[in-house]
């Protein structure tokens, strides 16, 4: 990595503007790696660099095209808008940039993903982390939706806990919409299972009374769920 880069150590305001001009066009001379190569429905995530900053790129271009046509804009502007939201937090990528209406560009998190940990791997403090970082979501009012899938978390080479992949996320906390709020709130509560269920996975010594009353309860959303389901 060369040093004058800029990137996840620079304020998100010099990669906000260095982005700004960046479009669909320069994507593919600016793409240094490929994190992520989504298949089917999935977005591909790449590492870029532009105009002296590093990025995340998330992009939903190869997607179906009736998928890339209805769906992926709104999964962008969904993710967009969270993580908006949640601008400041240390524990949530910072926006960047929107290239077009398919991707958009983000601070690069150099991280493990918390589903390649095994029993015993994980050191018993980054649990309190990965509910603060959970807290400080919803204290902003927006619940991630998207906590079951352990490669939805990552942990930094210095302990920390970003969360990623707000596309399912709820903004809530809005003047006027009651239902929406309500639904943020109760999906906040199946958020708060997955310090529990990270637990069951790789700690399971660590599980409180609490924690196992949390996974034994389901919330009102994981009951509708599965009536709907016919579970
Ligand atoms: N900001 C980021 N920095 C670094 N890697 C990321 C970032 N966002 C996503 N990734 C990588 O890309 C993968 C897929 O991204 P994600 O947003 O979870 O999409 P999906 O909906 O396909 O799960 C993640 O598991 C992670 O490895
Ligand atoms: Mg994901």
């Amino acid at each position: 990595m060369s040093q004058h880069l800029a990137g996840s150590s620079s304020s998100a305001s010099t990669c906000r503007s260095a982005l700004n001009r960046l479009r669909r066009r320069d994507l593919q001379r600016a793409t240094r790696r490929v994190i992520h190569a989504g298949r089917g429905f999935q977005s591909s995530v790449y590492e870029i660099e532009y105009n002296g900053c590093r990025a995340a790129v998330k992009d939903f271009s190869q997607t179906p095209i009736w998928f890339r046509r209805l769906i992926a804009p709104l999964l962008v502007s969904r993710e967009v808008a969270a993580l908006k939201r949640l601008d400041g937090l240390s524990c949530v990528p910072a926006f960047y940039a929107c290239p077009d209406r398919l991707s958009f560009a983000m601070e690069l998190i150099e991280g493990t993903p918390l589903d390649t940990f095994s029993l015993g791997e994980l050191a018993p403090e980054v649990f309190a982390r990965v509910q603060a970082a959970i807290d400080a979501i919803h204290g902003r009012g927006v619940s991630h939706g998207d906590l079951k899938r352990r490669s939805n978390l990552l942990l930094t080479p210095r302990g920390d806990i970003v969360l990623i992949d707000f596309a399912a996320a709820i903004v809530g906390a809005r003047r006027g919409r009651f239902l929406l709020n309500w639904l943020q709130r109760e999906s906040a509560q199946v958020d708060d299972k997955s310090v529990p269920r990270l637990k069951k996975f790789v700690a399971p010594e660590l599980l409180t009374e609490e924690d196992k009353h949390k996974l034994d309860t389901p919330t009102k959303l994981e009951k509708w769920a599965r009536k709907l389901l016919n579970r």
